[in-house]
């Protein structure tokens, strides 16, 4: 399995951009921790930043070309107002799990919402370099999950505490239909 990591806007100054809200770590030291995660994992990651609005979406469009089975993204604060960044999640059938460091929902009103959520496959915040790693290992839970449905035809172990199969992607789509 292999995962993309996207850094938005601002990412690039972690350490040194308001400590007290997003940590001490680097970007380079937050990438490490996810390397190492990934590696811990048995799953290959890469980690890209942009400031460039067009740039996080080129990437996202590629995500699916490249062969990534998911992609955790910290879309910055892009993540409260671009829509072209959630047409751009929307558009893709690789699963993108939305990221933040701190809990946006603890801070001032316009960070509480966000216009990715909705055509995230999830999201996870407020724990800052780590909301990335669980975001990694949820990824690699859903994909786990979505080949074990294509393994099993008609009818696939669902995982404990009965939560919902992935959705069905393009790839899950043509697989059933293949098997009707
Ligand atoms: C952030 C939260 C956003 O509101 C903010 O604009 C960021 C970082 C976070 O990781 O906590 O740049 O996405």
């Amino acid at each position: 399995m292999k995962f993309l990591v996207l850094h938005g806007p601002n990412l690039n100054l972690l350490g040194r951009r308001e400590p007290e809200i997003y940590g001490a770590l680097t970007l380079a030291a937050v990438d490490r921790l996810i390397r190492d995660h990934a590696r811990l994992r048995g799953v290959r990651v890469e980690c890209r930043q942009s400031n460039l609005e067009g740039q996080l979406i080129d990437w996202l469009h590629g995500a699916e070309r490249e062969a990534f089975d998911g992609v955790v993204l910290n879309p910055g604060a892009f993540t409260h107002y671009s829509i072209a960044v959630r047409d751009a999640v929307a558009a893709i059938d690789v699963p993108v799990v939305e990221v933040h460091l701190s809990n946006i929902h603890a801070r001032e009103p316009w960070r509480h919402a966000s216009v990715i959520a909705g055509v995230a496959r999830g999201q996870v915040l407020g724990f800052g370099p780590v909301s990335y790693l669980l975001g990694l290992d949820a990824l690699i839970a859903v994909e786990g999950v979505t080949r074990e449905n294509r393994r099993a035809p008609g009818g696939a172990p669902r995982p404990p505490g009965g939560a919902p199969r992935a959705a069905p992607t393009r790839r899950t789509r043509t697989a059933r239909a293949a098997r009707r």
